[in-house]
């Protein structure tokens, strides 16, 4: 029975014949772990398919693919990318340490070690009080088939040209050998950052590779900036609704947040006309072009105006420009930063959503003085990133894959976004309107507002669709509702199934009767 490595044969269970009286699931997982623990099997040996092996034994297809799945929880089976299986063998189990002998009376046990949840919640800083869940409940129990999820903001990975990345990561270690092993500059690779600064010119920005910042994604570039300016009671000017976890980043380091809205019919900044001088924000921070979540780019009129009220009062403004380059054109929707002359204006963006969030790589750029500081800080925080990782990005755009890419990437997420229209055109009640974003990979659909989006969500989770409740991106009590669907990396079929399912939903929601008015402000997150 000994099968050769890559071997098409029924690795391990030609001749297999099932017992009477035993539950079929473990005389599938003992005859797989006995033959390759004999050797019967050998490690990487292909496995026949849950259907073939079904077939084989008459057996449903289900009873196989549980088994498959608790021999893989055991170490015994490895799911291939693209389908298959194979045989693995699991990590020997270490020997059970001895136990650490403490010398009697050194370290005396103080009463009531180990912690509970409630010592643990009293030793947090203060400014962190009620941020941080004890428990995170899983969005989608185990075992439960995949969800559809159109929550969280995720590229689609199978467009990344992973064989062109793969042979530029072969280069840079082939050619920068070891020197790509250790520590690197916390400010980032320099060669990248001179391809960054190249590209952030072709944006019409401004910079040079001393004014660029490597980051770990954009995320840390705005918790970085939160942490440089903002003290306990600072304003900061935001958006309503607001990227969710800038909302939480702005608010655990004790901001007041001053929000104007970002609705239908574009941005409405009046609430800033009553900010004077003397109680200026330190910081405006805004998604200007393909708003999260709303994928609204602000008309050149709003970001002038916007810019406007950052001079008058003398603040800094953070441009938040993760999803920006999926869309388009740097002259049809310019970047604030483009359009800014003081150097008032710092801009992040970020690989996540161009190349993959794998990546974790990201960008800052902000005059040279500031960025000197930026790194300092930010060396606090992670001493440098990963050089390799740095260095294959950097051939990657010198080799112009990159720029070939994002254009390729422009044109399907657009094509996608068409047929996305079309088929969320269909499947939701006449009554709720959509954005209809060029391309990228949300669409925010509004609700009214006694709409509870909360239960929905809920509603759509029993059904295996996850979608992303407004809620999430309030920082007012009452604002814009609606949900917003992320729709790059499922599948049509998919899609379609999970607009069925939420246009079914909506309609029960809205024919529920609004809430007594105490019940309407829906509650954010924090
Ligand atoms: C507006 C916005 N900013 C920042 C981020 C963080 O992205 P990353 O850290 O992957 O660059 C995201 C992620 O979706 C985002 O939507």
């Amino acid at each position: 029975m000994r099968t050769a490595h890559g071997s098409t044969a029924r690795a391990g269970f030609a001749g297999f014949a099932l017992e009477r009286g035993q539950p079929i699931g473990d005389q599938i997982v003992g005859r797989l772990m006995a033959a390759i623990r004999s050797g019967a099997v050998e490690p990487g040996s292909r496995l026949p398919s849950i259907r073939a092996l079904a077939e084989q034994l008459g057996v449903n297809r289900n009873t196989v693919a549980h088994a498959f799945r608790e021999l893989a929880e055991k170490g015994y089976v490895e799911t291939r990318f693209g389908g298959g299986s194979i045989a693995a063998r699991p990590a020997p189990t270490l020997p059970a340490a001895s136990p650490v002998q403490v010398p009697a009376g050194a370290a005396p046990a103080p009463a009531g070690a180990p912690l509970s949840e409630r010592e643990w919640e009293r030793r947090f800083a203060r400014h962190l009080n009620g941020y941080l869940s004890p428990v995170t409940p899983p969005l989608f129990p185990t075992g439960a088939p995949r969800p559809i999820n159109l929550f969280q903001m995720r590229p689609d990975t199978g467009l990344f040209p992973l064989e062109a990345f793969r042979r530029c990561l072969n280069t840079v270690l082939r050619r920068g050998g070891r020197h790509l092993l250790n520590y690197g500059s916390p400010a980032g690779y320099l060669p990248l950052r001179e391809q960054i600064a190249r590209r952030l010119r072709q944006q019409h920005i401004d910079a040079d590779p001393s004014q660029v910042l490597i980051v770990t994604g954009s995320q840390q570039g705005i918790d970085l900036l939160a942490r440089a300016f903002v003290d306990a009671g600072d304003r900061v000017v935001v958006e309503s609704p607001m990227y969710s976890i800038a909302l939480k980043i702005f608010s655990v380091n004790g901001a007041r947040l001053h929000p104007y809205a970002v609705g239908p019919e574009g941005v409405d900044l009046r609430p800033l006309e009553q900010l004077h001088p003397h109680e200026a924000p330190k910081l405006f921070y805004a998604v200007p072009n393909f708003q999260n979540p709303t994928t609204h780019s602000y008309t050149l009129e709003e970001k002038a105006a916007l810019l406007g009220h950052a001079y008058r009062l003398d603040s800094l403004v953070i441009e938040d420009a993760s999803d920006a380059e999926l869309h388009g054109e740097p002259q049809r929707w310019p970047a604030l930063a483009a359009l800014d002359r003081t150097g008032r204006v710092i801009h992040l963006n970020t690989f996540s959503k161009t190349l993959v969030p794998a990546v974790r790589v990201g960008w800052l750029c902000a005059p040279t003085p500031l960025v000197r500081r930026l790194t300092e800080l930010k060396e606090m925080t992670d001493l440098s990133q990963s050089l390799i990782l740095q260095a294959a990005i950097a051939e990657f755009m010198e080799r112009g894959i990159f720029d070939e890419h994002v254009a390729r990437l422009r044109t399907a997420y657009r094509t996608r976004m068409e047929r996305v229209l079309e088929l969320l055109e269909r499947a939701l009640p006449r009554e709720v309107s959509f954005t209809r974003p060029d391309g990228g990979l949300c669409v925010w659909v509004d609700l009214p507002a006694h709409v509870d989006v909360q239960r929905l969500f809920e509603q759509t989770r029993r059904r295996g669709v996850l979608v992303s409740p407004g809620s999430l991106y309030q920082p007012l009590a009452s604002g814009r509702n609606g949900i917003r669907l992320c729709v790059a990396a499922e599948p049509e079929e998919r899609l379609a199934e999970a607009f069925a399912i939420l246009g079914r939903e909506l309609e029960e929601v809205l024919r529920s009767p609004p809430p007594a008015p105490a019940e309407q402000e829906y509650q954010s997150m924090h």
